[in-house]
């Protein structure tokens, strides 16, 4: 695939309104606040399995923002209209995906096509959010589009993986049956403020230890790798994936390419937190990937897209957020 000459424009998004499936979760907040700042209209829904209220404070200040509690397995919006769906409605850390295992079948597949009905009923353009995960613990470096994974279908994180894989083909067949305008995004680690102190991924746990002087819980033996993207470069690539004329029926790896093992990234998070290097080993858990880092060319080439924060400056802000959260609770 040769480079696009295309430029993304917030304009994209004006005056037009888009419906955030997960809106009150970590990216889709993110991703709300981003849209409202374009000046579109949007719709967010969110269960709050997950998710939490208080990632919408700055969202619920603008009359361009309105909320549903509501499970979208079994969900239509009173709005008639949407341009845009960005479906990203799912729990997605492995702590929360083990505990609800059934739920997270269920909203990547039920709540998945009732969400792809509603496209084609409404006229909207679709984004899926998918995941790296559908690489399973990935036998090709980096992982590109192209790489079908090795997954393990009936593992204890299959669950996510492969109700991931579901809504993935099951998007395609809206697209090839219906001409849908699909788009899938294949998020890799991404980080950043908002994340759960306690939702048990390597970033939170990581800065939470530290900030309180405890050793760094790594699982294995650190030498294997992750690439960590910083959320604001995550929802750039996800809202110039939507827009891009030229992207309809397209699947897009978004994360970071450098790789660093777990105990290079402990090393970083401790000196950043200002305490002193120490590291505690504990069994590695089923099926984690030993390798994670994602080929973005296409997205280059497609998007025009590129992640922009080094891992330094996204982590002082990601600290900053959870000496906060930490203060907060004393
Ligand atoms: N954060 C990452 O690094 C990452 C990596 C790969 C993929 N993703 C994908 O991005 C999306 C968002 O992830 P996140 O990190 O923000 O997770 P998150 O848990 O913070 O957000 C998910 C949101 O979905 C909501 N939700 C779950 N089931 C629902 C249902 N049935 N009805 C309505 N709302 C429901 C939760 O309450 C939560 O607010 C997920 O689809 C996830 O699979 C994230």
């Amino acid at each position: 695939m040769s480079t696009v000459a295309w430029e993304f424009k917030e304009e994209h998004f004006r005056g037009k309104r888009a419906l955030v499936t997960g809106a009150a979760g970590f990216l889709g907040s993110h991703l709300v606040d981003r849209l409202l700042a374009c000046g579109c209209q949007v719709v967010g829904v969110d269960n709050l399995s997950t998710g939490n209220l208080q990632n919408l404070a700055l969202a619920k200040e603008s009359p361009l923002f309105s909320f549903y509690e509501a499970d979208i397995t079994g969900w239509s919006p009173p709005e008639d209209t949407f341009e845009f769906i960005f479906h990203l409605a799912s729990p997605a850390s492995p702590v929360d995906y083990r505990r609800l295992s059934i739920e997270t079948m269920l909203v990547n597949s039920l709540g998945t096509k009732n969400l792809l009905d509603l496209a084609l009923q409404r006229g909207a353009v679709f984004l899926l959010a998918s995941t790296s995960e559908v690489y399973g613990d990935p036998l090709v470096h980096p992982q590109a589009e192209t790489y079908w994974g090795n997954v393990n279908p009936t593992g204890l994180r299959a669950c996510y993986d492969e109700s991931k894989r579901f809504a993935e083909v099951l998007t395609m067949e809206y697209h090839r049956r219906y001409g849908l305008d699909v788009r899938i995004a294949r998020i890799f680690n991404t980080y950043g403020p908002r994340m759960r102190p306690d939702d048990g991924r390597v970033v939170p746990n990581f800065i939470i230890q530290a900030l309180r002087g405890e050793p760094l819980t790594v699982y294995g033996d650190g030498r294997q790798t992750r690439s960590f993207l910083y959320v604001a470069d995550q929802i750039e690539g996800l809202v110039r994936l939507l827009a891009a004329p030229h992207a309809k029926g397209e699947v897009v790896n978004i994360g970071n390419p450098n790789e660093t093992t777990i105990l290079e990234f402990a090393k970083v998070v401790a000196e950043l937190c200002g305490c002193e290097y120490r590291v505690e080993y504990s069994e590695l858990p089923p099926d984690d990937p030993a390798r994670r880092c994602p080929d973005v060319t296409k997205a280059r080439q497609l998007l025009g897209w590129e992640p922009k924060t080094s891992l330094v400056d996204g982590l002082r802000e990601t600290i900053a957020y959870f000496r906060e959260i930490l203060a907060g609770k004393d």
